[in-house]
């Protein structure tokens, strides 16, 4: 989406729609310029336009029983796949992870579509500290497939979890974007040791194949101009609604 004619193109995902009311629902973290930007829009503001749904579609149908793991911000797109899981007949354990306790959202949600929740927390401040209780679940509990979305760590180590135990672990990738259509090559991953693109041939992936390492890399690769942009937007009036002031 862009929000206006001088602002950034970024890209998010649906986290939830209404057929009847012809609407979309994103949540974001506010980490940089544009979704700063976009906090400080209030009901009625208009975006100047919003593309997509662009990429894959997940896959879902009866895998039998599955494990969906959604991290930090990318809980409230978890809590679709979720429920598309369920619709299709599927039994679903689901985990939320977050850093500390109050950044702990949508477990009401959860609780209500998934046939099991655990929660986590990097600090152990709520429910179990770290993923080692996921080692000890895997020991006992067999799943068909595991679907994963947050932060590239977390992807990351949900990933190494599953791989001996042969769990199918589908990871959405967040690469850095622009033009979101296959033709920049910002967004080029290595999945299975083939460049792909996260636009087109994503957002999903084979967790037990990617290169996290270079997609972390890749990542903040342009941590020093987005703190500039931010800084100067900060500084420069730019925030409406005088949260975002520097
Ligand atoms: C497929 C996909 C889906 C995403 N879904 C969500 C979502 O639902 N909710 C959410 O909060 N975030 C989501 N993100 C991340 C979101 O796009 C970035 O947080 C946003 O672009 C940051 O922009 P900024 O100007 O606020 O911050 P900046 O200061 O510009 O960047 C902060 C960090 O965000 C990442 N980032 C910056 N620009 C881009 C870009 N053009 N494309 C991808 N990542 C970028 C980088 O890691 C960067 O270090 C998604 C990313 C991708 C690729
Ligand atoms: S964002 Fe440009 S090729 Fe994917």
């Amino acid at each position: 989406m862009v929000p206006h004619e001088k602002g950034e193109r970024i890209p998010l995902t649906i986290c939830d729609y209404d057929t009847q009311k012809g609407t979309v629902s994103f949540a974001f973290h506010e980490v940089g310029k544009t979704t700063k930007e976009l906090g400080c829009y209030n009901v009625g503001d208009n975006l100047l336009n919003v593309t997509g749904p662009l990429g894959n579609p997940s896959e879902v149908k009866n895998f039998g029983k599955v494990l969906c793991v959604g991290g930090s911000i990318m809980i409230a797109p978890i809590i679709l796949q979720i429920k598309a899981m369920k619709e299709a007949g599927n039994n679903v354990t689901t985990i939320l992870g977050a850093r500390i306790k109050d950044a702990m959202i949508m477990e009401k949600e959860a609780k209500e579509l998934s046939d099991k929740v655990y929660v986590a927390t990097d600090d152990g401040s709520y429910g179990y500290k770290g993923l080692d209780f996921l080692k000890d679940l895997l020991k006992t509990e067999k799943f068909d497939r595991c679907v994963v979305m947050g932060p590239v760590v977390l992807m990351r180590d949900v990933s190494e979890i599953t791989k001996p135990y042969g769990i199918p672990t589908i990871i959405t990738l967040t690469p850095v974007m622009i033009d979101g259509m296959g033709m920049c090559g910002v967004c080029r991953v290595t999945v299975g040791g083939k460049m792909l693109f996260g636009c087109v041939d994503g957002p999903e992936f084979d967790g037990h194949l990617t290169d996290f390492e270079e997609l972390i890399q890749r990542q903040r690769q342009m941590l020093p101009e987005e703190r500039l942009s931010s800084l100067v937007w900060e500084t420069s009036g730019g925030c409406k609604c005088g949260r975002n002031k520097a």
